[in-house]
């Protein structure tokens, strides 16, 4: 996973040539973009809207795009890879400046981001990264370097966050139930092949000390178990139905559940209420991204804590395009600053939540 936040110039071979016509969620007035001499065009290519954190983060893009005065065409591809790559092509044929996009999976992303290289035009990625290109470039012509496939990465450390998760429940799992030898997990995966379902599945697993590789397992110490796990594809529909299956087939076993996003928990607790088990009590629940849904339940004490995983990039993805555009040095990784909330802070902090 990512490891580096390093600097570096924006791609030399940056294209400025315009392209008018329509926009969707930017400012589409005249004017200049701020800090540039004119109105700059960005193509986007989001993911879907799979989640409460997906909406906010598209919320954010283009709230952003219309304070930047950036033209923004936006499009949404509907958890569809095949949707990102022509919604990039396309916006290549339009010669828009630069293209931002949040790429549903780490890999595939090759020969389409060779193409924006050639055409000049500088991408960022925003949220997910890809697979195998997180440094400066050793030579920053080499087209066969990933470290060159994009010009900058703005979002979590997602391996973090599943650091951050085992971390809580390692402090906390003995004060909600007491008395246990041995604590059994289910976890709920997010997207395959996503690299915040990547990141977050080995970060959990590297604090308890079991190794990367495998699904199941039990921590070091012996005292953690993960004895399902299973995607729920970052939706709360999905959320709810795998847990209903994990239910069925062990559910007077389980203590805790790990859900790889707050929508897929909030779905586990519908389930788990369902089959006559109090979530938050017979069964804690640790969810990532701090959605208010997320903050609701842990008032209500239906869900035990939730590792923040930050949507608004939208300020920090304008502005980094109007640097690369520029020309001026940009993080190659531009980390987000997340915190953890839990029964004990999330009624304090739920009044001044933006998503
Ligand atoms: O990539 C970020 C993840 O994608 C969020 O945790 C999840 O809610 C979203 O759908």
């Amino acid at each position: 996973m990512k490891k580096l936040a390093v600097f570096v110039l924006a791609l030399a071979t940056a294209s400025f040539a315009f392209a008018g016509g329509g926009q969707q969620g930017g400012g589409s007035s005249g004017g200049v973009t701020k800090g540039m001499d004119r109105k700059i065009v960005m193509g986007y290519s989001q993911i879907g809207a799979e989640s409460e954190w997906r909406t906010a983060c598209t919320n954010s893009v283009k709230a952003a795009a219309a304070e930047w005065n950036i033209d923004l065409r936006f499009s949404d591809a509907q958890q569809q890879q095949q949707n990102q790559l022509q919604a990039i092509r396309t916006f290549i044929q339009q010669k828009v400046d630069i293209i931002a996009f949040t790429p549903v999976v780490e890999t595939g992303w090759e020969a389409i981001l060779k193409e924006c290289l050639d055409a000049g035009i500088p991408t960022i990625c925003v949220d997910r990264s890809i697979e195998g290109s997180d440094r400066v470039a050793a030579n920053p012509n080499d087209k066969n370097d990933p470290d060159n496939w994009f010009t900058a990465f703005i979002g979590s450390d997602m391996e973090q966050e599943g650091n951050r998760a085992a971390a809580w429940l390692i402090a906390n799992a003995a004060k909600i139930k007491p008395g246990k030898s041995v604590y059994n997990i289910v976890e709920l995966q997010g997207t395959v092949g996503s690299s915040a379902m990547t990141g977050r599945f080995k970060g959990f697993r590297d604090t308890f000390g079991i190794p990367a590789a495998s699904a199941l397992g039990t921590s070091a110490d012996g005292k953690f178990k993960i004895i399902l796990s299973q995607t729920g594809d970052f939706t709360r529909a999905q959320g709810k139905q795998v847990m209903e299956a994990f239910m069925k087939s062990n559910g007077n076993d389980i203590d805790i559940l790990f859900a790889h996003n707050d929508d897929m928990a909030i779905g586990a607790i519908q389930a788990i209420q369902e089959a006559g088990k109090v979530p938050g009590k017979d069964i804690i629940i640790v969810g990532i991204d701090a959605v208010k849904g997320a903050f609701e339940a842990m008032v209500a004490g239906t869900m035990n804590a939730s590792i923040e995983c930050n949507p608004l990039l939208g300020p920090q993805v304008m502005e980094t395009a109007v640097n690369i555009l520029n020309k001026k040095p940009v993080e190659k990784w531009v980390v987000s600053k997340e915190s953890d909330y839990d029964q004990s802070n999330a009624a304090a902090a739920y009044p001044s939540r933006q998503y």
